[in-house]
């Protein structure tokens, strides 16, 4: 199997220093960096705005996918794309015409990925495998960092796995969620292949740079 990609969320990061902390990500060897857009509705905080990250975005040696926590992601995708992200994820849940919503994102010329929160069956995305990129399984309900991870997504992210490799197209499995070096372990052997880990790496004490390379390798044990 492909190696495990590692991809800090940004959330976790000391917003007064956000071209520096993105710095920092890319040094400790972040395969992407994820910026989670929350919009205060779709989920209760209200994060990132397109021109927070451009600004980020010279900072950075390694590409930007934008998790889009909003209810309206179709008034988004464009500006996301135009910020510098190279792939753009939105929630099943918060698209009535999710095919099409995926087909506008390839079309802007980046890749497209869909989430579903714990509760939305792997089912969601069973008709939409050929416009999809990326599927995200949250292994926690969307708005925060620092929450435990639910184990009971496990057989979802193996069923996912299945309908992927029965698919026949290179569509990643990425978590979100309560990531950590013990976590990942269960999360990657049901099949799961993209990290995202947010405050478990941000309080590694050994630094951001080792967390990377814990994950990677706790993810393959
Ligand atoms: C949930 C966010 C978080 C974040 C990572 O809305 O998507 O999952 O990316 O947070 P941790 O790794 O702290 O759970």
């Amino acid at each position: 199997p492909a190696p495990p990609l590692v991809v800090p969320s940004v959330l976790p990061a000391d917003f007064s220093r956000l071209g520096d902390e993105v710095r920092e990500l890319c040094e400790a060897g972040a395969d992407r960096i994820q910026w989670d857009v929350m919009d205060g509705v779709f989920v209760p905080d209200l994060t990132f705005g397109p021109d927070v990250v451009a600004a980020a975005r010279e900072h950075s040696t390694v590409g930007f996918e934008a998790h889009l926590m909003v209810a309206d992601p179709d008034a988004l995708l464009e500006r996301y794309v135009e910020a510098g992200c190279e792939l753009v994820i939105v929630h099943a849940e918060a698209c009535t015409h999710l095919h099409r919503t995926l087909a506008r994102i390839r079309g802007l010329g980046a890749r497209s990925g869909v989430a579903l929160n714990p509760h939305t069956p792997a089912d969601t995305v069973a008709h939409v495998l050929d416009e999809t990129d990326l599927v995200l399984a949250m292994t926690v309900n969307p708005g925060f960092g620092g929450q435990s991870y639910i184990p009971a997504v496990e057989p979802k992210i193996a069923t996912l796995r299945r309908m992927i490799a029965e698919s026949g197209r290179p569509v990643e499995l990425e978590v979100d969620g309560g990531i950590t070096d013990r976590t990942i372990r269960a999360a990657s052997a049901a099949g799961a292949g993209v990290f995202i880990s947010g405050s478990w790496m941000y309080a590694y004490p050994d630094g951001k740079k080792a967390a990377v390379e814990r994950l990677r390798t706790a993810a393959a044990e």
